[in-house]
């Protein structure tokens, strides 16, 4: 076996200017290895040039903060002032020295920030009953946004992408469940995408030609969530203001530890049915990510047509030989991420840097070693 097993899988695509020289994406992933503040550190650095090696086309890098107010932990990473653009210039270089193309994820945790959880409106998340914004915040957040993404452009980033999964503050504009406003960004679904598309105008004003792609929450998987019937006419608005691509996820932190929604993330390509749902209203490019295990079902997910590009979160960080494996057709090496186990997510939870089990006993050393 070699490269031409999996011909759609290192097939380029153009996205904007940019060339991405294979199917293979790196999706955010938060491990917890930045220092305390949010700053770049030796263990972060180490991570992302492992990951940019592995020889996938683009790394999304994991979640960085707007605000410190919006920030999701104290070891979040931050773009919310000017003196962290050298830190980021920094990372942004490791990745794309090993010519692989580079993104930085931006957000506000809305009701999971730590310090200060605020949402469009009061409605409780474990326990914590966050504090609903003005519209002068809303407006205050659209700029910070901007202004991050700008950072983002400077740090030497080839690609900004705007945090819309996991429920977080953009999610929670959009979800019937957590917007409950009754001025102009809450109640219809045009109502509740407006805050949304006002943050990607805003980024798109400051940042000129510069790409910007989406992490898109198809589904909430609740009963009383936004699904694809609603997600949809986002995708649709989204990609009529310009976004560059949407990255499709399913689940929030308030589904993600459901036992069925547990059974169900335990299957290879479990997020493939949302993003082949979204693909057919949209033109843009489409990636979608969970479990992928397999070269194999990769391609097939891009030879059926239910994705344009193949996210890989855990099952690089796993193993990031995935991408090269496949091009050598040994793929029976790949080392697996394991369906039971929830290790690294219940680390990063408990506020520790994330060690995978299934790394050899040196590995896990030398990242205990690095992490301060
Ligand atoms: C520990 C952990 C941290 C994550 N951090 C982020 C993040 O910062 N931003 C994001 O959009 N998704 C995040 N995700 C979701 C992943 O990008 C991905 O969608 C998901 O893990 C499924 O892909 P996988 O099976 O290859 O891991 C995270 C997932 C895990 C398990
Ligand atoms: S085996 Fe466990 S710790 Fe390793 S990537 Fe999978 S879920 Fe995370």
């Amino acid at each position: 076996m070699n490269r031409a097993t999996y011909p759609k899988l290192f097939q380029p695509l153009d996205l904007n200017s940019l060339k991405l020289k294979n199917r293979i994406t790196m999706t955010p992933l938060y491990l917890g290895y930045a220092a305390l503040g949010g700053k770049i550190s030796p263990l972060l650095l180490d991570h992302y040039r492992l990951m940019a090696q592995s020889g996938a086309a683009l790394i999304v890098v994991e979640n960085s903060s707007i605000t410190p107010k919006g920030s999701g932990s104290p070891r979040t990473l931050r773009c919310d002032h000017d003196r962290y653009v050298k830190g980021l210039e920094s990372l942004a270089s490791v990745i794309k020295r090993e010519n692989t193309l580079a993104a930085l994820q931006i957000n506000h945790a809305g009701r999971f920030a730590h310090a200060a959880p605020v949402a469009p409106s009061e409605v409780t998340a474990f326990n914590q009953k966050p504090r609903a914004l003005t519209k002068k915040e809303i407006t205050t957040i659209q700029k910070q946004y901007a202004k991050a993404a700008l950072r983002v452009k400077k740090a030497g980033f080839d690609l900004v992408e705007l945090h819309g999964g996991t429920g977080y503050l953009l999610a929670q504009f959009v979800s019937p469940r957590t917007n409950k406003r009754e001025d102009a960004y809450g109640g219809t679904i045009e109502n509740r995408i407006r805050f949304p598309l006002e943050v990607l105008k805003g980024v798109k004003d400051v940042v000129g030609d510069f790409p910007v792609g989406y992490r898109f929450l198809a589904d909430e998987w609740l009963p009383d969530g936004l699904h694809v019937e609603e997600s949809s006419v986002l995708a649709r608005a989204l990609e009529e203001a310009g976004v560059t691509y949407l990255s499709v996820m399913g689940g929030t932190y308030e589904s993600f530890f459901l036992p069925e929604i547990i059974k169900k993330s335990r299957r290879p390509g479990y997020m493939v049915s949302l993003a082949s749902a979204i693909r057919k209203n949209v033109k843009v490019p489409v990636t979608t990510a969970g479990r992928i295990s397999t070269p194999a079902l990769a391609e097939s997910i891009l030879k059926e047509k239910k994705a344009d590009l193949i996210g890989l979160a855990r099952m690089l960080w796993v193993d990031p030989e995935w991408p090269r494996k496949a091009r050598q057709g040994r793929d029976r090496s790949i080392l697996k991420c394991s369906p039971k186990c929830d290790a690294c997510l219940q680390l990063v939870m408990q506020g520790k840097p994330a060690l995978c089990p299934r790394w050899k006993k040196e590995k896990r050393k030398k990242y205990r070693d690095l992490y301060r």
